[in-house]
């Protein structure tokens, strides 16, 4: 029986425009049990790649841990480790040896010391040990997104345990939010986080067709050509800002059309309201 924990996956109707090469190459690296961390600027489509993977791989694993930090919860410790074992602990809590067991309670209840200096190694063998025993039920799916906001503490003990899980089936799946390869910023609490054969893989821009489909898609069809190459020049093929400028553009063709006569303008309008998605 396959176990969910967090957030359902969204509906497999979700589209995802191109990206063909890059989840290639993910999946490759998953089939091998290895990890990959995905990377790239604000709205470059990190989280919509991320659970593309996840509706995949969701499948044939037995259990999917979750987690998405967020920056004004980011000071709280053991946040991310409460999201991903939170709900799943007890189920092999009981195989774990008294210490590892108060420790991890201790953790998951917001009791813990959040230095990890007291019971520091009974907490870091309590996580590596909860994910061993789950692995051996079935493949473990381990998931987080915006690691940028990974709580430190709970960065330091999937890290311990990252490094330890080798032939384990547990494969780890991460999206962050940074412009430069992350091997480059060693300084990061997240690449504590993630196993060092972790495959980085960057998000590029979309292409002009792709944009063009993009805003099709989302009720913004019928663009202009220079319009759409404005688009794609001005967001740099980024989709988040792609999306933004396609709504920004019909709302200002729409106050154009407003200053036209009114009898006149009544088809104009209806026109214009239907290429912007609002019929
Ligand atoms: N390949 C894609 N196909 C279709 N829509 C996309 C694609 N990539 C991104 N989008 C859309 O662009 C917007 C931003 O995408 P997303 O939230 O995945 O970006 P992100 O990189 O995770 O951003 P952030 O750094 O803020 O977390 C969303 O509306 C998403 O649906
Ligand atoms: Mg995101």
């Amino acid at each position: 029986m396959r176990r969910e924990f967090e957030e359902p996956v969204r509906p497999r109707s979700e589209q995802v425009i191109g990206r063909e090469e890059l989840l290639g190459r993910a999946r490759d690296q998953l089939s091998r049990g290895g990890s990959v961390l995905l990377y790239g600027p604000p709205g470059i489509g990190k989280s919509t790649v991320l659970r593309a993977i996840t509706t995949e791989y969701a499948e044939s694993a037995r259990t999917v841990l979750r987690c998405s930090a967020t920056e004004s919860e980011s000071h709280l410790p053991f946040l991310a480790l409460v999201d991903l074992l939170g709900l799943v602990a007890d189920e092999v809590a009981d195989t774990l040896p008294a210490p590892q067991q108060a420790a991890l309670e201790a953790a998951l209840t917001g009791r813990a010391e959040p230095s990890l200096h007291q019971d520091g190694l009974a907490l870091r063998l309590a996580v590596l040990s909860v994910l061993r025993a789950l692995a051996a039920k079935g493949p473990v799916l381990l998931v987080a997104d915006d690691l940028q906001w990974l709580d430190a503490p709970s960065a330091e003990l999937l890290g311990f345990a990252a490094r330890r899980l080798g032939g384990v089936p547990v494969r780890m799946l991460g999206a962050v939010r940074t412009g430069t390869e992350p091997k480059e910023q060693e300084h990061d609490p997240y690449l504590r986080a993630y196993p060092p054969e972790t495959l980085a893989l960057r998000l590029p821009p979309l292409s002009r067709p792709q944009v063009s489909e993009l805003l099709a898609g989302r009720g913004y069809p019928g663009l202009r050509r220079s319009t759409l190459r404005d688009i794609h020049h001005t967001s740099g093929g980024n989709p988040l800002f792609a999306l933004e400028l396609g709504r920004t553009k019909c709302s200002a063709l729409l106050n154009d059309m407003l200053v036209v006569p009114r009898v006149s303008r009544f088809p104009r309008v209806v026109r214009v309201l239907r290429a912007c998605g609002r019929r």
